[in-house]
C-alpha cells in the first residue's frame, strides 16, 4: 500500500480496537501520557472480531492500521487483545516491511504478560478473553517464554462483549454468564489466585465479576500495564518518540455512526466526546 503522506514528520499515535474497549486502555494511557496526541480508532461497524475466524481479524486489522498510518500515525497500538493474539504477528513480520519500515504496530497482550510474575503467589493465573483470544493460545504461548513455571488457565467469555456494548453489564442477566465463567474456570484450577482481563471490554464487568470471584483472587486489568509499557517503550526508543505529536489532543474515528460512538464511548469514559465515521 502506498502512503500518501509519507512526507510527514511526526503524527498522533494510533489507538484501534475492534470497538469501545480500547477506550479503557486510552483513558489510561493518556492519564500516564498526556502529552501526546491521540487518534482512536473503533471498527464498530464490524465488532465483535472475538468469535471471528484469523483471516477475517487480520484482514480487518491490517485495513484499521493502514487507515491510521495514512491519517499519520507512525506508531499504533492494537488495543484490542483479539487482533493482537490473531494478527500483530503477521502485521509486524509480513506487512509493516512493505508499507514502511520506520512505522510501529504494537499490541497488548505481550505486555501484559510480562507482569504476571508480579500478580501470583500461586504461579497459577486465570484469563478470561473472547473466544479468538481463547483459541489462540497467545497468552500460555506467550506466558510459557517468559515464566515457564506460571500455569495458565484460560476461559472464552462470548456473552461479555455483547453485554458490555449493549450497557447490560451490570444487570441480573450479565451475572448469570459471570457466575458460570467463574464457576467453570475455577474448576479447572482451583490453585489460581489471579485472573487476568484478557480483553480491553472487560474492565467494565470489574462489579460483576467481583460480586461472584472469591475475595482472596485478584483482578488484573490491563490498562495500566499498557500505559506504562508504552511509556518505557517511548524511553527506549528516542527515534519514535520524535515522530510522536505532542499536543496533548485526542480525535475519535469510528466505522459505524457516530451517534452511536459518541452515546456508547460515554459507557466507557466518563465525558462526551465527538467523532468522525470513515469508511475504507
Ligand atoms: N476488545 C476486544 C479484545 O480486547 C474484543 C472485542 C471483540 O470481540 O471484538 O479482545
Amino acid at each position: 500500500m502506498d502512503i500518501n503522506n509519507s512526507y510527514i514528520t511526526s503524527g498522533p499515535v494510533g489507538i484501534f480496537d475492534s470497538g469501545y474497549g480500547g477506550l479503557t486502555i486510552l483513558e489510561n494511557i493518556r492519564k500516564l501520557l498526556p502529552e501526546y496526541d491521540y487518534i482512536y480508532l473503533g471498527d464498530n461497524a464490524r465488532t465483535p472480531y472475538g468469535t471471528r475466524s484469523f483471516d477475517v481479524v487480520y484482514q480487518y486489522t491490517l485495513e484499521c492500521v493502514n487507515k491510521l498510518f495514512e491519517m499519520g500515525c507512525h506508531l499504533v497500538i492494537l488495543a484490542c487483545n483479539t487482533a493482537s493474539a490473531k494478527a500483530l504477528r503477521s502485521i509486524q513480520q509480513l506487512d509493516l516491511p512493505q508499507i514502511d519500515p520506520g512505522r510501529r504496530v504494537l499490541g497488548v497482550i505481550r505486555p501484559t504478560v510480562e507482569v504476571l510474575d508480579q500478580v501470583t503467589k500461586t504461579k497459577h493465573v486465570g484469563i478470561f478473553a473472547t473466544p479468538g483470544t481463547v483459541q489462540s493460545g497467545s497468552y500460555p504461548i506467550e506466558a510459557n517464554k517468559i515464566f515457564p513455571d506460571i500455569r495458565i488457565t484460560a476461559e472464552a467469555c462470548p456473552m461479555w462483549v455483547p453485554l458490555i456494548e449493549n450497557n447490560e453489564h451490570l444487570s441480573e442477566g450479565a451475572a448469570y454468564f459471570v457466575q458460570q465463567n467463574i464457576k467453570s474456570l475455577l474448576e479447572k484450577d482451583t490453585e489460581i489466585d489471579s485472573i487476568i482481563l484478557g480483553c480491553t471490554h472487560y474492565p467494565l464487568m470489574i462489579p460483576t465479576i467481583r460480586r461472584f470471584l472469591p475475595p482472596h483472587i485478584g483482578i488484573v486489568s490491563q490498562g495500566e500495564i499498557v500505559a506504562r509499557s508504552l511509556k518505557l517503550y517511548m524511553q527506549r526508543h528516542p527515534e519514535m518518540d520524535a515522530k510522536c505529536m505532542k499536543n496533548g489532543q485526542t480525535s475519535y474515528f469510528t466505522t459505524e455512526s457516530t451517534e452511536k460512538f459518541i452515546n456508547s464511548a460515554s459507557i466507557f469514559m466518563n465525558k462526551q466526546i465527538t467523532a468522525t465515521r470513515i469508511s475504507f
